[in-house]
């Protein structure tokens, strides 16, 4: 197993000092409001990869009609590649908690449920004796520190092992005990989800950061970054480095400077996002880790020289053509059309003209996918063939 090194676990927001309680002491100070105010000076979006502004998600929640209504944590992680959310579900609980029970808090939902990757299970029975503490010391249940207005609870319940399963509307399916397969949308869960009632679906590291927004102000948080991505990003790192791991960076920070600092050596390609994320070539080494470039929810995969890309690639196509829910067409039978083409590409028995019809179905189902899955599956079948020119 891989040390973590003196670089990891250090950084500015998630890995610094932090209490437990001290974000929600805070929180119950300045109000409801306030708290929707610094988050909304804070950009802070949400970290599961869509990146939604999270103060507008909770606004949306906290004014949807219904006295039931939920905060459900994805930690459902299985994006290939990422692992920072079991990092912080491992070392960092008092950070996830506290920050569900200040989005309990302000969008007005009493009962948290935490959707853990199948996974992950080995971890349920530790979170669930964290969370008996926070009942003991007052920090949840009936009338939080005191507060008489807010009592909130959370329930940790296990996923069911598919990928989609993390797409915050085929969770709520699985949460109500149905299969795994995305909702249309609108409605959206804020106004109509778990059961039917308004619910905020947020990742693990969105919630962790939200208690240091809360304790140090918007202002302080949207420091870090760029201007459109502000503040810090956790990044797993895999693949071929010396130094493969959890990393707190801020947004900006160039795929070369990552690559330094973990320790990489003769790279060829950097996936960026995972499986349904981007593949990058060494002559874009420069381009920033940002939602306006390189955009990713946490996974980082680097390869090397000695690397065969299409094989690669072969993984990624495989991977998505077990995972697709098979609800719509593009998707269903798209991902199965493009993996035929990259065995093809592999054999070099394929006409140029059949892979250029591929990658025209490949952005067909960008678009006329229903959900994530079927809309970035096409992404490392249309850049790992851009990149690396296997047509001949
Ligand atoms: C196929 C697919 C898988 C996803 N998996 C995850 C996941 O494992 N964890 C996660 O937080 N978001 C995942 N998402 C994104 C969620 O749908 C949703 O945007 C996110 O949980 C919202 O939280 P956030 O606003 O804090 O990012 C996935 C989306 C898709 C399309
Ligand atoms: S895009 Fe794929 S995973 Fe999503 S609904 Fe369609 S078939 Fe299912």
């Amino acid at each position: 197993m891989n040390k973590v090194t003196k670089q990891q676990r250090t950084g500015p927001v998630i890995f610094s000092q932090y209490e437990r309680g001290q974000g929600i002491r805070k929180a119950f100070e300045i109000g409801r409001e306030n708290i929707l105010y610094e988050l909304r000076e804070s950009k802070l979006k949400g970290r599961g990869g869509a990146g939604f502004p999270t103060s507008m998600k909770w606004m949306l929640a906290a004014a949807a009609k219904g006295n039931e209504k939920f905060l459900v944590c994805n930690a459902d992680e299985g994006e290939p590649g990422t692992f920072k959310d079991r990092v912080l579900l491992t070392e960092y609980p008092e950070l996830l908690f506290d920050g569900m029970i200040i989005g309990g808090f302000t969008i007005g939902a009493k009962q948290g449920i935490v959707y853990l990757r199948g996974e992950y299970e080995y971890m349920k029975d530790n979170l669930e004796e964290y969370l008996e503490d926070l009942r003991k010391e007052n920090l949840l249940g009936s009338k939080i520190m005191g507060n008489e207005n807010f009592s909130f609870d959370i329930e940790i319940m296990l996923g069911s092992g598919a990928y989609v399963c993390g797409e915050e509307t085929a969770l709520i399916e699985s949460l109500e005990g149905h299969r795994g397969e995305s909702r249309n949308r609108p409605p959206y869960p804020v106004n109509t989800g778990f059961n039917g009632r308004p619910t905020s679906v947020n990742n693990v590291e969105t919630l962790c950061v939200v208690p240091h927004i809360v304790l140090k102000g918007g202002s302080w948080y949207s420091k870090f970054g760029t201007n459109k991505s502000t503040g810090t990003k956790l990044f797993s790192v895999s693949g071929d480095c010396e130094n493969p791991g959890v990393y707190e960076l801020p947004w900006g920070t160039t795929i070369n400077e990552l690559l330094v600092l973990v320790g990489a050596k003769e790279t060829k390609a950097v996936q960026v996002g995972g499986a349904s994320g981007v593949c990058i070539p060494e002559n874009q080494f420069n381009r920033k880790l940002a939602y306006e470039d390189a955009s990713t929810g946490g996974s980082i995969m680097i390869f090397n020289k000695d690397r065969n890309m299409l094989q690669v690639l072969e993984n990624f196509m495989e991977f998505f053509t077990e995972e697709s829910c098979g609800q719509c067409t593009p998707c269903r039978a798209g991902n199965v059309k493009l993996l035929e083409g990259v065995k093809m590409l592999k054999s070099g028995d394929y006409k140029k003209e059949y892979i250029d019809n591929l990658k025209s179905l490949a952005k067909t189902m960008q678009v006329a996918s229903k959900c994530g899955l079927g809309q970035s599956s096409p992404n490392p079948f249309l850049t790992i063939l851009e990149n690396f020119s296997f047509i001949t």
